[in-house]
């Protein structure tokens, strides 16, 4: 038995009200308010389906089994390997390459266990295509066109597949919900109904979703709390990277991330990252951090360019680094290293546009800054890594012996890093020099006067 309700959800934010607004009082955005039916479940028949709570050493654990998506790259992101019955949701922006990174992987999983491929928005022959062009073998790969949920619902039941995916959830829609496709609240409910099937049925189910910047179609982001693992799909159009970045993660660890690159014949794996975000070249205004993303740390090249301005108000910007970083950065230098640099634009990119959240990147950008002010190169084939404090000093950073274990396995001479807590001369046996540094004085007069 059910009811239909009225509802008011904005579209942005995904906030519920009884009453229209013409912004929304959640996020301000205007007009983003949208009256929809909701179907209310009657009480009494949640009752009958309730379960009782049980003790603990009632439950037996049993250790997760995965299967691989057929990527390395990607099996890490999802802490391993997909595991049967989970949902993982698949975000980003239009264009990026979500089919294609899921179309090869359904290929190669489709070597060893059955896989069904909704889509919901191109044509049997459009995904044939791309298929053709991404030069994959298949066993068991069986593809449905169809928008309808509860089509795709009776097609995944019959086929049974370990493995489904949507593409995408935007492109499906309930009948029974009078509300637009993509809107809010029909995301919300196929979803919920797509999940109880992965769940009763242990089929895991990779569901696509779009993802403006801007937040525009922020559909999928109410997702977030309903499903197992929430992974980002994010690059530059116009560079050929892609990364794969893991954001919510019930079966492994978050923050892992996955590098592809965009090829005429689909998506590669890039292996060995930082052949791409780093260009060894020893000239002004360019260092070399160790970030840490996830587990792994990976080299970046941190550039700077810092020119007389000709506004009143100088220029900063930053591709990589947030911008706030940026004029923290500036404001350091200006009390500790005693150097104004009111004049002066200063622009930041890292090597490849990669996005650095490690605050550990600090020092090489503070060095990097200096360096193309001064126009003088930093101290040759050098890695700095250190956080910056408010007061001038390098703090610690985490995982740092991990990060000096990666600068030495490519061949860095010099690594310039906080005081360490403990002797890393005997681990590394010189095979890396280790500067210890405690504030950006020390650095400045250690990198820049050589
Ligand atoms: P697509 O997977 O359709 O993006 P999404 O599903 O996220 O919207 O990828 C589209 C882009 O990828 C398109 O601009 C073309 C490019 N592409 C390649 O460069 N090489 C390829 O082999 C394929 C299949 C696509
Ligand atoms: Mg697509």
């Amino acid at each position: 038995m059910s009811s239909k309700l009225s509802t008011f959800i904005c579209q942005n934010c995904g906030t519920e009200t009884s009453q229209y607004f013409g912004k929304c009082l959640s996020c301000n955005s205007w007009n983003s308010i949208v009256e929809e039916m909701k179907s209310k479940r009657s009480k009494n028949q949640d009752i009958k389906n309730s379960q009782k709570a049980i003790p603990f050493n009632e439950i037996s654990s049993k250790k997760i089994s995965r299967f691989t998506s057929g990527f390395n790259e990607f099996d890490r992101v999802l802490g391993g390997g997909i595991v049967p019955g989970s949902v993982v949701l698949l975000g980003g922006e239009p264009g990026i390459g979500k089919s294609t990174i899921v179309l090869q992987s359904a290929g190669k999983i489709s070597l060893n266990e059955k896989v069904l491929y909704v889509t919901a928005e191109e044509s049997l022959e459009q995904v044939k295509i791309r298929w053709e062009r991404l030069d994959q073998k298949s066993i068991d790969l069986k593809i449905f066109a169809e928008t309808n949920l509860y089509l795709i619902i009776e097609e995944i039941k019959r086929v049974n597949p370990c493995f489904a995916i949507i593409d995408s959830i935007q492109a499906i829609h309930n009948h029974e919900m009078e509300s637009s496709q993509g809107s809010v609240s029909q995301v919300r409910e196929c979803s919920s109904e797509l999940q109880n099937l992965a769940k009763q049925n242990n089929i895991a189910l990779l569901i696509i979703g779009h993802v403006t910047k801007d937040g525009a179609l922020a559909g999928p982001k109410t997702l977030e709390h309903l499903v197992d693992v929430v992974i980002n799909f994010e690059g530059d159009k116009i560079s050929s990277h892609r990364l794969l970045r893991s954001i919510k993660n019930r079966f492994g660890s978050t923050f892992e991330i996955g590098i592809f690159e965009m090829l005429e014949k689909g998506l590669k794996e890039v292996k060995n990252p930082t052949s791409i975000f780093t260009n060894k070249e020893n000239i002004s205004g360019v260092t070399t951090t160790i970030t840490n993303e996830g587990t792994r740390p990976f080299a970046v090249d941190i550039q700077a360019l810092v020119n007389k301005t000709f506004y009143s108000n100088p220029r900063r910007t930053t591709t990589g680094i947030s911008i706030n970083r940026l004029h923290q950065i500036l404001a350091v230098i200006e009390k500790h290293v005693g150097i104004k640099l009111a004049e002066f634009d200063c622009y930041i990119a890292t090597g490849g546009g990669f996005e650095i959240n490690d605050p550990s990147s600090d020092l090489g950008v503070a060095i990097s800054i200096l360096s193309s002010l001064k126009n003088i190169p930093p101290l040759a084939n050098s890695s700095f890594i250190g956080e910056l404090g408010l007061s001038g000093q390098v703090r610690k950073s985490n995982n740092l012996r991990a990060k000096i274990e990666e600068a030495a396995r490519l061949g860095i001479k010099n690594v310039i890093v906080p005081i360490l807590d403990e002797d890393l001369n005997d681990h590394f046996q010189n095979s890396i020099n280790i500067k210890e540094i405690s504030n950006i004085k020390e650095a400045v007069k250690y990198a820049l006067s050589q």
